[in-house]
């Protein structure tokens, strides 16, 4: 018999939640952490919705046993997390830390004793601000910076974390980072944000090579993958104009990445794309066979889909131009729902992502690494948060993974962003993505109504297959 409120997956579909270190650990000047990119944006008046920062977050670091609690009574099978670089190697070079290292060796093994999967992602954005004053992704020794890290983790908890994601949406890092500045560290560059692309790729590449290297070393194997926020991206009209405004967003969003990783080459269009913006300068040969290191799977974070339309560059003078100011801008879809992010639901579009995707490349097996909404939710008067927007979206979305994988994609599994609602970046405490409720004044966590259905969910697919 099936039930409407529970999308069906296949057996050994992998269930699971999804966070990230500056976003609920908190305790950003213990354990010998130094500050990343993002504290320094954070703490810069005008950068976050009211003024807020990472400092306490969740308090995950002190609080993970509660947070690991909660996801075994939930049932899932992994937990993607990521490592904060300046807290393993504080400064982005010289020794590891071993109070950083430890407070991860502390929460693996509580997920191995509770049965849950640890899956890491080595980069979400925390870059050490030491680096950053060094010219942070815009030049290669970061890159290379970044391989010794994963390196030092890889020793450390490799011999029980089998999974790694080295990147997580580079796309935010170069381009919301350094062409648009919502991010950090905020810059509105032309030409070094496709130089911190690049640089990205090259380090996720870099890195892949000594995580394997680390896992054989052991004797074992590692399963390596990369993040990538890849979008439904559709033309306004069917007018020629706006079919080639797609065409660029395509490269922008997602050409950029896959080419290098998947195809070993650079996008055909760079040029129609950036311009003179793209003069390669940044690259050098033999680069791409590093990046092109064959990948265990793709994790895939979706939200939303973009209708774009053609539009004038809004800094026409091409030295002004950042490399996201590449003649395209979104225009509204109609009669959807949006979340509080601004954002469209439109489940078909997640489905039609995965099987143009799988159309176009040949992909290794996919995670989706993130998807999940943020709603208005508010407690009751009996302190319960009723959450069905979040419910319909999260159920609306896994029947939209599961039409993929019946019309052939390899979707392996789904991780739900977010576990708990923490710092959602430029937008701080504000907006909410979690299953679980956070308090922001006494910490407290309240499992909301969606929580409830994902356990639900899960345990229907326990008993079905
Ligand atoms: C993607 C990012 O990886 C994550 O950090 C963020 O909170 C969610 N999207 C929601 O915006």
């Amino acid at each position: 018999m099936t039930d409407d409120r529970f999308p069906v997956l296949p057996a050994g579909f992998l269930f699971g939640t999804a966070t990230a270190s500056y976003q609920i650990e908190g305790a950003a000047t213990e354990g010998g952490r130094t500050p990343s990119i993002w504290d320094t944006y954070a703490h810069t008046p005008g950068n976050v919705l009211r003024g807020e920062t990472g400092d306490t977050a969740c308090d995950h670091y002190h609080r993970y046993p509660e947070d690991v609690a909660l996801m075994k009574e939930l049932g899932v099978g992994a937990y993607r997390f990521s490592t904060a670089w300046p807290r393993i190697r504080p400064g982005g070079r010289g020794p590891a830390n071993p109070e950083g290292l430890a407070f991860y060796d502390r929460l693996v093994d509580e997920l191995l004793a509770a049965g849950i999967e640890p899956v890491a992602t080595l980069y979400h954005w925390d870059l050490p601000q030491e680096l950053e004053d060094e010219g942070g992704w815009r030049v290669r020794s970061t890159a290379e910076r970044f391989a010794e890290y994963a390196r030092i983790t890889a020793d450390r908890l490799g011999d029980r974390i089998t999974r790694w994601i080295t990147l997580n949406e580079p796309l935010c890092s170069a381009f919301i980072g350094y062409a648009v500045g919502r991010h950090a560290p905020g810059a509105r560059e032309g030409t070094p944000a496709l130089a911190a692309a690049h640089n990205l790729m090259l380090a996720h590449g870099l890195a892949a090579r000594e995580l394997r290297a680390s896992a054989a070393a052991r004797g074992g194997t590692a399963e390596v993958g990369i993040t990538l926020n890849l979008d439904r991206l559709l033309p306004a009209t069917g007018s020629d104009a706006d079919r080639a405004a797609v065409d660029r967003a395509e490269t922008l969003h997602n050409r950029v990445w896959l080419e290098p990783l998947l195809n070993a080459r650079y996008p055909h269009n760079e040029a129609e794309t950036w311009g003179a913006l793209a003069d390669g300068s940044y690259r050098e040969s033999g680069d791409l066979e590093v990046i092109a290191q064959p990948l265990d799977f793709l994790g895939i974070n979706f939200y939303r889909p973009v209708v774009l339309r053609d539009a004038p560059h809004r800094e026409p003078d091409t030295a002004l131009r950042t490399a996201m100011d590449i003649g395209a801008e979104e225009v509204p879809i109609e009669g959807v729902r949006y979340t509080t992010m601004g954002w469209p639901v439109v489940p078909a579009s997640f489905t039609d992502l995965l099987v143009d995707l799988d159309r176009r490349y040949d992909l290794p097996p996919v995670y989706i690494t993130e998807n999940g909404s943020a709603e208005a939710d508010e407690p009751d008067a009996d302190g319960r948060v009723h959450d069905t927007g979040r419910i319909d979206y999260l159920r609306d979305h896994l029947a939209a993974v599961a039409a993929a994988i019946e019309a052939g994609v390899d979707v392996r599994g789904h991780f739900v962003w977010s576990l708990l609602d923490n710092f959602e970046w430029a937008y701080g405490y504000e907006r909410r993505f979690g299953i679980i409720r956070v308090d922001y004044d006494t910490l407290e966590r309240t499992p909301k109504d969606s929580y409830h259905w994902f356990r639900e969910l899960i345990r229907v697919h326990g008993r079905r297959h």
